[in-house]
């Protein structure tokens, strides 16, 4: 297709704003939770410890010499990382010196169950670590909102039957849901059931994920038998917390974007905007807050064989089920039809466009972790805060809820094995990030006051370098630095964490 030249980009890249440049007179709202974020498997470490059972990841790690050899210089097992497993009483100080009032994190499932199931035996160790976590947060005024599952599923289950392929997974994650519940009720306000299931999900069926998968299901049909049981096992938790009269709100993260079509006005673009928007968080969302029912698109698509239909008394039970929508939006893309026409994706699964049928269009907004790209006119990843409030006005309207939760946005450069003092200075000097900081949060604010989308918290990922699943350690997501050459695994903030502690200074109320 020849594409039309893109609409001119707000602010011009690589130009470091500073808070006072983007909005010093507005404020965030009473309460708003201004966070960081992390998960349990990608800060943790000492997988081993306390009666820790394997996860999926510690596993799969381990096997995976290819990823180690690609990664030689920069991967860290996650038995590792950054030990925050250890040092989560000096991680909650840092941040609550930065006067960040949240933190956003998981609980490892195999902490608290080692073997998963609903009738092995609860780890206590794990139990009691948790506790103290909430605990030290608490004491340092840093609300600590609370993940059930960030993609870890205990090895055993993998091993058992096939992990979130198959219908076990249900009531098995309901118990270790309600578990959690018991222990830190009254400790923690806000939950999340699941992080990005529709990411997870769509792993599933592949690398690395697929240890076993239970008779009839494959790596195509996977990610709709794991959607299917995920939202089940969502719905039963929620029930759960209902039932047990457990103070506070619950609702899980949904990832993807609504993305706008590039040729405007133009049917198949608007198809292709649709589309994107089902499959990548309709799937999850009209099921729980609009319809209690997959996308109608998602049902023209999809045998199912794919996509399991549910009862009219399943839908009752997930319809409804959440108390606030919660967003992972980093960015945003254009959408527009595949080449060959829409026909074709939908008739042939294993058309690599397919599901979600479209193209990418991202000109200029690159994705991440890709690599200094070889074009030096084209950074490594350029944010797109001009469509935030769009897009936060899709969300809302698409997907209305009382409250919204920008769960987790931020920005990423490749690591390549910087080491000593010089370098060091130069990657905690990132005026990229703190300009995708800055910005996305001018826009937050202008979504807030100007648009009436009721956000009522941000969540900046991550509190420090971590574990990025596939890529290791070659993509640095933090607000803080964290030598991993040093035997301390020392942190040091970046210049985006002290813009951040800024912003936050000007726009509270
Ligand atoms: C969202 C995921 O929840 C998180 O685990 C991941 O590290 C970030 N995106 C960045 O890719």
């Amino acid at each position: 297709i020849a594409l039309p030249s893109p609409p001119p980009a707000l602010y011009p890249p690589f130009f470091a704003v500073t808070p006072k440049d983007i909005l010093p007179d507005l404020k965030f709202p009473k309460g708003f939770l201004f966070g960081v974020a992390s998960a349990a498997y990608q800060v943790e470490g000492a997988v081993k410890d306390e009666g820790k059972g394997p996860s999926v990841w510690d596993c799969f790690l381990r096997a995976l010499d290819k990823l180690l050899t690609r990664y030689f210089l920069t991967i860290l097992p996650a038995d590792v990382v950054d030990l925050h497993y250890y040092l989560y009483k000096e991680d909650v100080a840092r941040i609550a010196a930065l006067g960040i009032n949240s933190h956003s994190f998981s609980i490892s499932w195999a902490r608290i169950f080692p073997f998963g199931a609903a009738d092995s035996p609860v780890n206590q160790e794990g139990i009691d670590h948790y506790a103290d976590v909430i605990a030290t947060h608490l004491k340092s005024n840093v609300t600590p909102v609370v993940t059930l599952f960030h993609w870890d599923p205990p090895l055993a289950l993998s091993a058992y039957y096939g992990g979130f392929a198959s219908p076990n997974i249900v009531d098995d994650f309901i118990h270790y849901a309600k578990t959690v519940f018991t222990a830190y009720n009254g400790s923690v306000h806000t939950w999340y059931t699941f992080n990005e299931p529709q990411v997870f999900c769509s792993e599933l069926g592949s690398f690395p994920f697929n240890l076993t998968l239970p008779n009839g299901v494959n790596s195509s049909n996977a990610q709709f038998q794991c959607s299917y049981y995920l939202l089940k096992a969502h719905a039963g938790a929620v029930k759960a917390f209902r039932e047990m009269h457990i103070t506070g709100e619950i609702a899980f993260k949904s990832a993807d974007y609504v993305g706008m079509p590039w040729r405007t006005n133009n049917t198949e673009d608007v198809d292709a905007v649709e589309r994107h928007a089902a499959f990548g968080i309709g799937i999850f969302a009209d099921p729980v807050y609009t319809t209690g029912d997959w996308p109608q698109i998602l049902k023209d698509t999809l045998p199912p064989d794919y996509l399991p239909r549910f009862t009219e008394e399943e839908s009752k039970e997930i319809l409804g089920e959440s108390d606030f929508f919660a967003i992972d939006a980093y960015r945003t893309y254009w959408n527009t039809a595949p080449p060959e026409g829409i026909g074709a994706c939908v008739k042939n699964l294993s058309d690599p466009l397919w599901p979600s049928c479209n193209l990418e269009v991202m000109v200029d907004l690159n994705g991440w972790a890709s690599g200094p790209a070889s074009d030096p006119l084209t950074p490594w990843l350029q944010a797109t805060p001009q469509f935030l409030r769009t897009s936060f006005k899709e969300y809302h309207r698409r997907w209305p809820a009382p409250k919204i939760y920008f769960s987790e946005f931020g920005f990423t450069q490749p690591f390549e094995g910087l080491r000593t003092p010089a370098e060091l200075s130069q990657i905690t000097e990132d005026p990229e990030r703190t300009n995708y900081y800055m910005t996305y949060l001018g826009e937050l604010l202008l979504s807030i006051h100007e648009d009436g989308i009721p956000v009522e918290g941000a969540f900046a990922w991550a509190i420090m370098d971590n574990a990025e699943w596939n890529s290791g350690l070659s993509a640095r997501f933090g607000i803080q630095y964290v030598n991993y050459s040093s035997p301390n695994l020392e942190r040091s903030y970046k210049r985006s964490a002290f813009a951040l502690c800024k912003f936050m200074a000007f726009s509270e109320t």
